[in-house]
């Protein structure tokens, strides 16, 4: 035989081989240009009044709500595990229209914080969401007016008293999730003004009116009736995501949030392209949800669709991630 193997045939034309740097695992892990690294995960927890041990949250397989006792354990697990922060959500055993237990000190959100900070302060960035839906009897993220609508003003003046009660709780970052026009302003102008100069905001910048948050709102017992699309925002809209970020930038904001992630990668992408200040992107109840129930049937490899979908949130300019997932995802570092 004269003629040569196709293989060992020279091709002078091929200079561009990218499959080189694919060759071998090693090879890929060194040229990866994005890493899960677990001080990049935030680990969103919930904590329960009136209960006397943990409670699964049926949509969300594995996540549970807490007891004082279990959150301190998982609290623990969350500062071993080297995660960035973890993110307090409370569920109130009595609700009302103002949200009342939302700015009283003994509150379950506000004990919850002084258990968690006594536990792991120092070693965990502690924050806690700063929204009224899970304190008030209608489920909104503000109070109503008389015509039954949230009324905008009025609800900053819950929103800055809660803030302070929540700083002084403990909480380093407060989480403000309610969609408010001018919320970054106000509870940065209470804050100041109470000595609480220190405690940073996350801006839930870009927070869209979801069907992914649907497990959320078991976990939370939420009351919610109608729906939440007079203040969270219209999927259909992509500009409008820089608009609110620019907005939570000029009015003070510490760290900008797009929220959820896998659907709104591009309004990520946009805003992680303006920020000055970190950006992060928050994996909602129904993300997870998605992959958990495909992952019971078999339908997909569940660690690495975990994996994936974490990767890509990443990609798009998240700097930190807020995930379910982030005490697993940590161990595989
Ligand atoms: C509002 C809040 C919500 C979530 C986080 N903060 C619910 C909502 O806006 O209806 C959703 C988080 C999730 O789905 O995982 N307090």
């Amino acid at each position: 035989m004269t003629q040569m193997h196709a293989s060992s045939r020279p091709s002078p034309a091929l200079t561009h081989r990218p499959r080189r740097l694919r060759r071998s695992p090693a090879m890929r892990r060194l040229v990866a240009e994005t890493r899960l690294h677990p001080a990049s995960l935030v680990l969103p927890v919930f904590v329960r009044e009136g209960i006397e041990s943990p409670r699964p949250i049926t949509s969300m397989p594995g996540v549970m709500q807490h007891t004082l006792d279990s959150l301190r354990e998982v609290a623990t697990a969350a500062a071993e595990a080297g995660l960035g922060g973890i993110m307090l959500f409370g569920v109130p055993a009595e609700r009302d229209a103002e949200g009342s237990a939302g700015d009283d000190p003994d509150g379950i959100l506000n004990r919850a914080l002084r258990a968690v900070v006594a536990e792991v302060g120092g070693e965990l960035v502690v924050q806690s969401d700063l929204c009224l839906d899970e304190f008030t009897s209608h489920g909104h993220c503000g109070v109503l007016d008389a015509a039954g609508f949230v009324d905008n003003d009025a609800t900053l003046e819950r929103y800055t008293a809660m803030a302070v009660a929540q700083a002084e709780a403990g909480a380093e970052i407060l989480g403000l999730s309610g969609m408010m026009d001018g919320q970054v302003a106000a509870v940065r102008g209470a804050l100041e003004a109470a000595g609480h100069a220190d405690t940073g905001i996350l801006a839930y910048a870009a927070k869209y009116a979801s069907a992914f948050y649907g497990p959320f709102r078991e976990a939370v017992d939420s009351q919610l009736q109608g729906d939440r699309r007079s203040y969270q925002q219209d999927p259909a809209n992509r500009r409008e995501g820089l608009r609110e970020a620019q907005l939570d930038l000029d009015e003070g904001a510490d760290i900008v949030m797009v929220k959820p992630a896998m659907s709104y990668l591009d309004v990520l992408s946009d805003v992680a392209r303006l920020s000055t200040v970190p950006v992060w992107a928050y994996q909602v109840s129904g993300e997870a949800a998605m992959i958990e129930a495909a992952a019971q049937n078999g339908w997909i490899d569940r660690e690495a669709a975990i994996r994936e979908s974490l990767l890509s949130i990443a990609r798009a300019g998240a700097d930190t991630i807020l995930t379910y997932y982030a005490l697993e995802a940590a161990a595989w570092n």
